[in-house]
């Protein structure tokens, strides 16, 4: 069984986006993302961090926008709208989960799609599921690259993706769609999802959940990107792990693990989208 390895992937695609920023920049134009969090969610501070030194790394210009817990949707409405007209600002990503007092349709609605580097704009939404060009979510985008490491032609795979979110699982569902594969999405009313599992070619787990992906789940052959970030205590101790155990999956093809598998993928592909948005501008 291949552990496909994300970091060293990732840092394929950072590198060619390096060389893309140095282009650009030979041109007068410095590519601009701009972050936005609100609050304190420990797990998005270490995203957003991390999102910020990857762009440092590659020449990207990153804006970081904090707001207090407390901050209401019209406020932040206020600075997507100030972010969307700011001729520095190619990109604009909002961290989330946002705080439950602020509506979090209303402020993805509200960023241009053109800027739109997480794909999440209904225009760039709609624009996936008919094969449009689409700036698409960056986390689906990282699993595509990752299974096309191993697999050469998609046509008529069978492919099972576990979760039905807005940012993994439906958007993952149309690229596979798009790659020809035959697609089952389940959830967490799904009847009978080991014997589901099973009939996968390619199994991708976005369910959050550890230890749910048993060996017994993967059928001989498969290959399997784990979504999954939990973190479990073991032994007095923090861990991260995915939705499944590596162990005991000798008789897949192929598997990405927990660090180091779709994560630095996300970060790669948010930089790509970054790049590619200003490259758009550059020519209009
Ligand atoms: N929270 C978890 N994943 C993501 C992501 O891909 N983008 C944003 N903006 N927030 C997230």
């Amino acid at each position: 069984m291949k552990i496909i390895d994300g970091t060293a992937m990732a840092e394929g695609i950072l590198g060619k986006c390096a060389e893309a920023v140095a282009g650009l920049k030979s041109t007068g134009v410095i590519p601009g993302l701009a972050v936005v969090l609100v609050g304190h969610d420990p797990a998005s501070d270490i995203y957003v961090r991390r999102k910020i030194a990857k762009c440092r790394q590659v020449g990207v210009r990153a804006l970081e926008h904090r707001l207090p817990a407390a901050t209401t949707t019209a406020e932040l409405l206020k600075l997507i709208a100030s972010l969307n007209k700011n001729g520095e600002v190619d990109g604009i990503l909002v961290q989330l989960p946002l705080p439950r007092q602020i509506d979090e349709q209303a402020v993805l609605d509200a960023i241009i799609p053109s800027k739109d580097v997480d794909g999440f704009h209904p225009v760039n939404v709609g624009r996936l599921s008919t094969g449009g060009k689409a700036l698409v979510p960056c986390t689906p985008l990282g699993c595509m690259h990752l299974l096309s490491s191993v697999i050469d032609d998609f046509r008529g795979l069978k492919a099972v993706v576990i979760g039905k979110s807005n940012i993994v699982g439906k958007p993952v569902a149309m690229l596979l769609l798009d790659r020809e594969c035959t697609v089952t999405v389940t959830h967490v009313h799904t009847r009978n999802l080991p014997e589901i599992a099973r009939t996968a070619d390619i199994l991708v787990s976005a369910a959050g959940s550890p230890g749910l992906v048993r060996p017994d789940w993967v059928k001989p052959g498969a290959v399997l990107i784990d979504v999954g970030v939990n973190e479990i205590f073991e032994n007095g101790r923090r861990r991260i792990v995915g939705d499944a155990e590596l162990d005991g999956l000798t008789h897949a093809k192929a598997a990405t693990p927990v660090p180091g598998g779709v994560g630095p993928m996300t970060i790669a592909c948010l930089i790509e989208n970054t790049v590619r948005a200003a490259a758009i501008r550059v020519r209009t």
